[in-house]
């Protein structure tokens, strides 16, 4: 009962617009996933951004200002590396590896965001391996756009 109460509260969270678990990635891995994103990894990424906030900042940058953020949101960050590593076995995998030891020559991002934003911390270095899988698995489950989709909705 326990264990169904925290997945209804797992769901919820994750709301509308996210992609099916497998059976081996739970609700609660999911759910676990979104608290680690919350505390390492939001103060750099939102986690998602809508088309008009895309336009105000990427003007905003053509004017020479700051964004208001350190790092592409996270919704664009998931539909990105889904361009390069499409199953979940890869994506995670990628996205372990790359916020233990990131590197320009690694990342899949536009030019434009390590030209705005400089290259990654290694913030996973002072994570665990199961902290880092379930903010992977948040990451590919959370959004469900692909890269077309996502610059068609969000031009820049
Ligand atoms: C101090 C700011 C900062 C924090 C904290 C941070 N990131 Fe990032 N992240 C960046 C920047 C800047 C980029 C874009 C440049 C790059 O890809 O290295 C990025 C890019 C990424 C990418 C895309 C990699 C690529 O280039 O293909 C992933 C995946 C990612 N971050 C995951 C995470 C996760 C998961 C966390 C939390 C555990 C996190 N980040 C915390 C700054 C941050």
């Amino acid at each position: 009962m326990k264990k169904l109460i925290a997945g209804a509260v797992a769901l919820s969270i994750i709301g509308a617009g996210c992609q099916k678990t497998t059976s081996e990635t739970s609700e609660i891995e999911i759910k676990k996933g979104y608290l680690i994103y919350k505390n390492n990894c939001s103060m750099c990424h939102w986690e998602t951004v809508t088309p008009e906030q895309i336009r105000n900042i990427r003007k905003m940058v053509k004017e020479g200002k700051k964004p208001p953020f350190a790092a592409p949101p996270m919704s664009e960050v998931s539909a990105r590396v889904k361009k390069f590593y499409p199953t979940e076995e890869k994506f995670v995998a990628f996205v372990k590896d790359y916020i233990t030891n990131p590197s320009r020559e690694k990342g899949v991002c536009l030019p434009m965001a390590y030209k705005i934003f400089g290259v990654m911390p290694p913030i996973g270095r002072n994570m665990s391996e199961d902290s880092k899988e379930a903010v992977a698995k948040w990451l590919y489950y959370r959004f469900n756009m692909s890269w077309e989709e996502f610059m068609k909705k969000h031009p820049h």
